[in-house]
């Protein structure tokens, strides 16, 4: 896909080319060693970003406002926005996004339904970028989430990667996903609770693209051999059953004990915020990659408004 081609930011599917995700990572190193050493380019002066939030959000909502700001742009925002409208149907959605595109230069869209980034872009003038639509997809996470791989580890392929936790709902997972088959000497371990494992459509689409998976819901099955632990929370939110999550909220801890396990060179990523998955204890462990995970979505995000923004 030729960069100008990318208007909206919805799925990590239209990431699908190495050269696209080597240019985005090109980039976003060179912003960070520009805002490294006071360098960097107002690049999107006069231009505006609207974040629009049905759901709770710090890192990706203050990321996405940090980057614009620190590119010249300025922000306008509403981080409770189903707090102006009781009953989120899917029509209100484009008449907001409607309104909004007229004022602004893209959005930055979280909202609690699967494909309400989709009907957003329907409705836009200007692109949209989806931070989370429910429990479908964080494109611009799993792009964070990569390029801190490549970071951390040197590589993006032949890795060992245990995603640990909320399969089911977790949408940084889905994203994530989409972007691992691309390397087609990855392997996939899935470790959920049985009642919390990835959706079919996704394991149907590793078996199509030949990448080895297995599920488990035994965290220290393979956790010797593993190069990353993806770790991410129970999504509390999703549950239509309180008592169900209490019953699942505790599954899996990263603790001292896992990290005696863990090869010398492995990383812990996790997308946060965590609950109690990871112990504080395993903080000041170096294989502990998520602040700095925090921070290179700072950069990813200036390089994707740097690709999406006309100047
Ligand atoms: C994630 C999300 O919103 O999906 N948070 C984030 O953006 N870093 C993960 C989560 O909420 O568990």
């Amino acid at each position: 896909m030729a960069h100008h081609q990318l208007k909206h930011v919805l799925s990590t599917k239209q990431f699908l080319n190495k050269r696209l995700l080597a240019n985005l990572f090109r980039t976003a190193d060179e912003l960070a060693r520009k805002d490294k050493t006071g360098r960097l380019h107002k690049i999107l002066t006069g231009k505006i970003l609207a974040s629009v939030f049905y759901e709770p959000s710090t890192r990706t909502r203050f990321s996405f406002e940090a980057a614009m700001l620190k590119l010249g742009g300025t922000v306008i925002t509403t981080e409770s926005a189903s707090h102006f409208s009781s009953v989120i149907k899917g029509e209100s959605l484009p008449d907001t996004i409607k309104i909004i595109s007229g004022y602004v230069d893209v959005i930055v869209l979280r909202h609690h339904e699967e494909g309400s980034a989709q009907i957003a872009a329907e409705a836009s003038s200007v692109p949209i970028i989806n931070a989370g639509d429910g429990s479908g997809e964080h494109p611009t996470q799993a792009l964070l989430d990569l390029y801190t791989l490549k970071k951390e580890l040197g590589r993006t392929d032949k890795l060992k990667i245990a995603l640990i936790g909320d399969l089911l709902y977790g949408r940084t997972i889905h994203s994530l996903l989409n972007l691992l088959m691309l390397y087609k000497n990855t392997k996939i371990y899935l470790v959920s609770p049985p009642q919390l494992r990835l959706p079919a459509k996704y394991k149907s689409q590793l078996k199509q693209n030949g990448i080895y998976f297995e599920e488990t819901s035994d965290l220290y099955k393979n956790l010797d051999e593993m190069d990353v632990l993806y770790v991410t929370r129970i999504q509390k939110e999703r549950f239509g059953n309180l008592r169900q999550y209490e019953k699942l909220k505790g599954s899996y801890v990263i603790n001292k004990v896992a990290l005696k396990r863990l090869k010398r060179h492995a990383i812990i990523m996790h997308p946060l915020p965590r609950v109690k998955e990871v112990a504080a204890e395993v903080d000041d462990d170096p294989r502990a990659a998520y602040f700095r995970q925090a921070r290179n979505g700072l950069y990813i995000r200036m390089a994707l408004l740097d690709l999406i923004i006309k100047k």
